[in-house]
């Protein structure tokens, strides 16, 4: 059955331990790493997923949540320091898509990150991030090429940028 978000509300939460292993079902999909693009070498080597993920949960700079509803983990969202930048970053389980589940969670997010301007990186063809950084109020501000280990090919990424109350500085 399709999973319907009419009841309950999206939420964050920190992340705990047992969230790691859906996050790491979640990442396996192939659809979503193509779309993703820049992903991790080999998303099926789980020892390097919890690897990175510990990393995460031990770093207090990288604000981190879970996307959580009606009692599922339906993905994550984060910020860290990238390029000498503050950057967001979210993944949602593939049978969550097209709910608008990705668009509430940063709207959320956003708050807890108290730098601006704030940026994000997607590659020119996910058309999903791309849309769910404008309805947040992000602007493109550049372009950027990069290896996608996803495709196995170089890559045109778009950069976004959150200026001060949603305004490009
Ligand atoms: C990209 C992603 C986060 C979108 O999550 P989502 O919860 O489906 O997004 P929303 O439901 O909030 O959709 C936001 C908008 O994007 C549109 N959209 C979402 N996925 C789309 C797709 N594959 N193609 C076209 N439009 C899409 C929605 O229609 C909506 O636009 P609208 O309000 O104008 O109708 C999700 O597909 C995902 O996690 N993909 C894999 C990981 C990834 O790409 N992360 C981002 C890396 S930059």
């Amino acid at each position: 059955m399709e999973y319907s978000i009419m009841n309950g509300q999206v939420q964050l939460r920190d992340v705990i331990e047992d969230d790691l292993h859906v996050f790491f079902e979640q990442q396996l999909e192939r659809s979503a790493n193509h779309m993703a693009a820049f992903t991790s070498k080999d998303p099926s080597d789980r020892a390097a997923f919890m690897k990175h993920w510990e990393s995460i949960l031990e770093d207090e700079k990288i604000i981190k949540k879970t996307i959580y509803h009606n009692g599922q983990v339906v993905g994550n969202i984060a910020s860290f320091g990238q390029f000498g930048n503050p950057e967001i970053s979210y993944w949602i389980g593939k049978q969550y898509w097209g709910k608008g589940i990705a668009t509430k969670a940063l709207r959320k997010f956003l708050p807890y990150v108290n730098v601006r301007p704030l940026y994000a990186r997607t590659v020119k063809d996910n058309v999903g991030s791309i849309r769910v950084l404008e309805k947040c109020g992000f602007i493109v501000c550049g372009e950027d090429k990069g290896f996608s280990n996803a495709r196995g090919i170089e890559v045109e990424e778009y950069i976004f940028k959150l200026g001060i109350n949603g305004e490009v500085h």
